[in-house]
């Protein structure tokens, strides 16, 4: 599938924890771990456009021309539960960001999303916002979150997943052909229970132990 607007992240740290992240036999504690390590080597390649804006400093040596971050800052959302487990890792590089919440589950039965929380950052339409989760499946969560979030007017909105399925991108793409999507991995297809394949299972779950 060719999108200008799709960017797999292909950084050899990336794809070896995203090895690692899917093999069955890795345990809570390291899967949290990886979950937070790829989502900030994922904020450091997704965030190569910010804007900059010249300032003077002085050295101890003479005042140099040097660059700081312009505008207001970032709001990082995660969807609940799993993107929970990616805001550690950003939130280390950007730590001065705005965190918002927005709480999703997929019915068990009809694979839909279903909203539960909502509770964002204020002066969002002055923000930058990246939505965060760590599966893109039928995409359903993702579109309704962005869905909800540009209720709010905000300046940009990036979405930012570890796997994304085909199904799921190209549904998420059609929906928000204007939010760019920084996955790790596309994988293969969807399963009859909407998971992906090859995935690496249900992300809540391994990320907080549960099931
Ligand atoms: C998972 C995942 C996404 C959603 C993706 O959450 O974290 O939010 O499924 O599926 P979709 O693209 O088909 O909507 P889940 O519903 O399992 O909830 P949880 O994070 O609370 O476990
Ligand atoms: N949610 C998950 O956690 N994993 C999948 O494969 C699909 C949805």
């Amino acid at each position: 599938m060719e999108n200008k607007n799709v960017f797999i992240m292909e950084h050899p740290l990336i794809q070896h924890k995203l090895t690692i992240l899917r093999d069955e036999r890795t345990g809570s504690k390291q899967f949290r771990e990886l979950v937070s390590e790829i989502a900030m080597l994922m904020c450091y390649e997704s965030t190569r456009d910010l804007p900059l804006r010249e300032i003077e400093t002085k050295t101890p040596i003479a005042t140099a021309k040097t660059k700081v971050l312009a505008g207001r800052k970032m709001a990082f959302v995660p969807i609940l539960r799993a993107g929970l487990g990616m805001v550690e890792g950003v939130l280390s590089l950007i730590p001065a960001a705005k965190v918002g919440h927005i709480g999703m589950y997929r019915d068990p039965k009809t694979h839909k999303p279903v909203d539960y929380y909502c509770k964002l950052p204020a002066d969002l339409n002055e923000r930058d916002v990246f939505v965060l989760d760590p599966m893109l499946a039928t995409g359903g969560s993702a579109i309704d979150a962005v869905s909800r979030i540009k209720e709010f007017n905000p300046k940009r909105i990036k979405f930012m997943c570890i796997i994304a399925a085909p199904e799921g991108l190209e549904a998420f793409t059609k929906a928000h052909p204007d939010v760019p999507v920084f996955c790790a991995g596309l994988d293969d297809h969807l399963n009859e229970h909407c998971y992906i394949v090859p995935g690496l299972g249900d992300a809540g779950d391994r990320i907080f132990g549960t099931k």
